[in-house]
């Protein structure tokens, strides 16, 4: 948004609040009061080093208010100040618990074109996603709630005010905002949003090392020796956010997704194999989504609900033709699709491998030589109770899904040979020949 519809809407919002039952007052410049928008105040009072927020708040949290001086916010004409985002509740240290919350649709009111953007994003799901998975619920209280564990990264999405109600009631206090993830409060930075180091706290590690295969990549080395001055500044080299962000896009979200699974309305995606659609099945079974029978079930929906796998071709066709147009500013659109057409077949590679470990657990569910626990709907294996299974196999089976399974496929499309071959493919070949010896054991000890 340019630097004057900002400051129009800012002055919008301040005249549709002035007839709201919403309003509330807040002291301007000469003391009095004004009625004006609970949020989105176009700070008819003090200038910033005035305010009494600032002044009391240089000698309580310097570092906020240093954060916010170097911000456009304190710039701005009108300033956005503290009680902008803050509410003006709180005045001093008796009343903290004033303080209004910050969300999303605080920053809703001033800018709502990467609002609207992001609540298409995979990233306003994250809550949502991290909520739907069995194993959230046998996590301790400050892994999720807490915003520790699951809840660090998947804070990141949005959450009702209901949810948010639930939240303070365990104590949670923190990460209602969403929209600092990537430009961190209080500098509220675009220069920091559009480095790759933004994403790295999260996109990092176990099951998505997204941040490790980029930045030793030669996209990310090139980076690197661009921002150091060994390559000039006009040297190609893609960020993160070239690829996922293209024009400042907000509605970030990849063709296949984090779990590497497509169907076209439950058939195969156009041009698949028939093995690769049995595998695929025998994926979605594993992963409840499919019952043992092969019919959808409710976690299905939830699926769709959380834009966990992409269910129809024109989907997955739509987000491919958009990364497409990202690498096409550097390549060939030859070299690119026959790049992008390698991570697809390497998927399908690797789902052979995946099904048939599926397929060895389940059999032993099928013969009784593995009881059905009684947190399971089926006697089948369950991936998405991930380390919570009850047995050394599935745990094995549950590692090679969600991290080895992911890191093959993530270092091709991140080009990464490294990560595609010793940390994803050869392990993968390891947990199957681990996975056979064990079902053998397990087989010959019930005898
Ligand atoms: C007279 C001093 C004073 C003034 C004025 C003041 N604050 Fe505070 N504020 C505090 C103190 C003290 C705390 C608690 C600090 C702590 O926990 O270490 C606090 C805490 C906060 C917090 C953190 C809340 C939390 O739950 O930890 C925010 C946000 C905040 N103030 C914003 C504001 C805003 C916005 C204004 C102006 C409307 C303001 N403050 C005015 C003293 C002040
Ligand atoms: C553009 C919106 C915005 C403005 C302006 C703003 N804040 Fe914040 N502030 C936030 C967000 C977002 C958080 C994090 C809230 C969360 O995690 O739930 C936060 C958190 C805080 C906290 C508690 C967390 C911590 O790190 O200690 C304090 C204290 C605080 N702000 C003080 C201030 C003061 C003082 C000012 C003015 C100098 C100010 N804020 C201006 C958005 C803002
Ligand atoms: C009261 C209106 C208002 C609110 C609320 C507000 N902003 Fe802003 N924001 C502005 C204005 C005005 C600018 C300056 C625009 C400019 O200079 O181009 C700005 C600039 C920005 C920028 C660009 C900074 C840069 O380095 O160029 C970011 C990022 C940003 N805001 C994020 C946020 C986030 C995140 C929130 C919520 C926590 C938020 N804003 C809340 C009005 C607001
Ligand atoms: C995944 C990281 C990420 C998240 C989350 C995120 N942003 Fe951004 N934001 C960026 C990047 C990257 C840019 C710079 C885009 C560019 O280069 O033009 C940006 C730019 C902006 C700008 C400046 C736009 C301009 O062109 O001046 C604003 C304002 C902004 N974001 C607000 C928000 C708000 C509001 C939210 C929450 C609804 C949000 N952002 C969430 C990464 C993020
Ligand atoms: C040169 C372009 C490019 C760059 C740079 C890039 N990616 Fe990707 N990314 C891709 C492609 C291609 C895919 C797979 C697309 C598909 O699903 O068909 C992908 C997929 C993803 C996915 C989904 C799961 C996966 O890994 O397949 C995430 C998350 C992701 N990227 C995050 C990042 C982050 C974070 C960075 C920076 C640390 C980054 N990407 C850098 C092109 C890029
Ligand atoms: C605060 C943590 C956090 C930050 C920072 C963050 N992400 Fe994410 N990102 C997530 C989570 C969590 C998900 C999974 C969302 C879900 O569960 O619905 C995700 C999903 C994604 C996806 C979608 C993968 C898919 O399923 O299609 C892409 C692409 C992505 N992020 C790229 C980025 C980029 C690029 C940046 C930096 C500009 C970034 N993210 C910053 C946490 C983060
Ligand atoms: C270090 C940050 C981080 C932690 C910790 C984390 N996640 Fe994630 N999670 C992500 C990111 C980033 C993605 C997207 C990765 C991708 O697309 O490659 C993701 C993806 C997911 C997805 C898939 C979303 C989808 O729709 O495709 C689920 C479900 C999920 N995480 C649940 C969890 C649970 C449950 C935990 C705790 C046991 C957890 N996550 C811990 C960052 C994290
Ligand atoms: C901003 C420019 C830019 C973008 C965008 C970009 N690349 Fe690259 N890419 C490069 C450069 C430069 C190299 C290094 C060339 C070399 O190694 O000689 C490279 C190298 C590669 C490599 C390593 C293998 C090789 O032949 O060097 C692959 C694979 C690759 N890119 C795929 C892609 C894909 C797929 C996309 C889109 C998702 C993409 N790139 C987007 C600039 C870009």
């Amino acid at each position: 948004m340019k630097r004057s519809t900002i400051v129009r809407s800012v002055a919008v919002i301040a005249l549709s609040a002035a007839a709201s039952v919403a309003a509330c007052s807040i002291p301007s410049r000469d003391g009095a009061k004004t009625t004006s928008a609970h949020v989105g105040e176009p700070a008819a009072g003090p200038a910033p080093s005035e305010s009494a927020c600032v002044r009391c708040h240089r000698e309580i949290t310097p570092g906020v208010v240093g954060d916010w001086l170097a911000s456009k916010h304190s710039q701005n004409d009108p300033v956005v100040g503290c009680e902008s985002c803050h509410g003006d509740q709180h005045r001093d240290a008796n009343d903290v618990a004033k303080v209004r919350t910050v969300t999303a649709d605080t920053c809703k009111t001033c800018h709502g074109e990467q609002y609207e953007q992001f609540a298409k994003s995979k990233h306003a799901l994250a809550w949502a996603a991290m909520n739907a998975m069995p194993t959230t619920h046998a996590k301790p209280v400050a892994m999720i709630d807490g915003m520790k564990g699951c809840g660090g990264c998947h804070k990141v999405g949005l959450k009702s005010e209901d949810e948010i109600k639930r939240l303070k009631s365990v104590g949670s206090g923190f990460g209602y905002a969403s929209c600092d993830a990537c430009h961190t409060r209080h500098t509220f930075s675009l220069a920091e949003a559009r480095q790759p180091e933004a994403c790295a706290t999260c996109h990092m590690g176990f099951d998505h090392p997204q941040w490790e295969m980029y930045s030793t990549s030669k996209h990310g080395v090139r980076h690197g020796l661009k921002r150091d001055g060994a390559l000039p500044e006009s040297a190609a080299a893609p960020t993160c956010q070239t690829c996922h962000m293209q024009g400042g896009d907000h509605a970030v979200i990849t063709p296949w997704g984090f779990l590497a699974v497509r169907t076209n309305g439950l058939a195969p995606y156009p041009g698949e194999s028939e093995q690769w659609w049995k595998d695929r099945v025998t994926i979605l079974q594993a992963l409840g989504v499919l019952d043992p029978e092969g019919k959808p079930t409710g976690r299905l929906d939830v699926v769709a609900g959380a834009k966990v796998a992409r269910l129809s071709a024109e989907e997955f066709d739509r987000e491919r033709a958009k990364l497409m147009t990202a690498c096409s500013e550097c390549h060939s659109e030859n070299f690119a699709k026959g790049e992008l057409a390698k991570g697809d077949q390497m998927i399908e590679q690797i789902d052979r491998l995946l099904a048939e470990a599926i397929r060895i657990v389940a059999a032993l569910y099928a013969d009784g030589t593995l009881a059905k626990p009684a947190s399971y709907t089926y006697a089948f294996p369950d991936l998405l109770t991930f380390h919570d299974s009850p047995t050394p196999i599935e745990n094995l089976l549950f590692r090679m899904h969600l991290e080895h399974r992911m890191r093959a496929f993530q270092g091709t499309f991140h080009a990464n040979p490294d990560y595609a071959l010793w940390y994803g493919w050869s392990e993968m070949q390891q947990d199957l020949t681990e996975i056979r010896a064990m079902a053998e054991e397990l087989r010959a000890g019930k005898k």
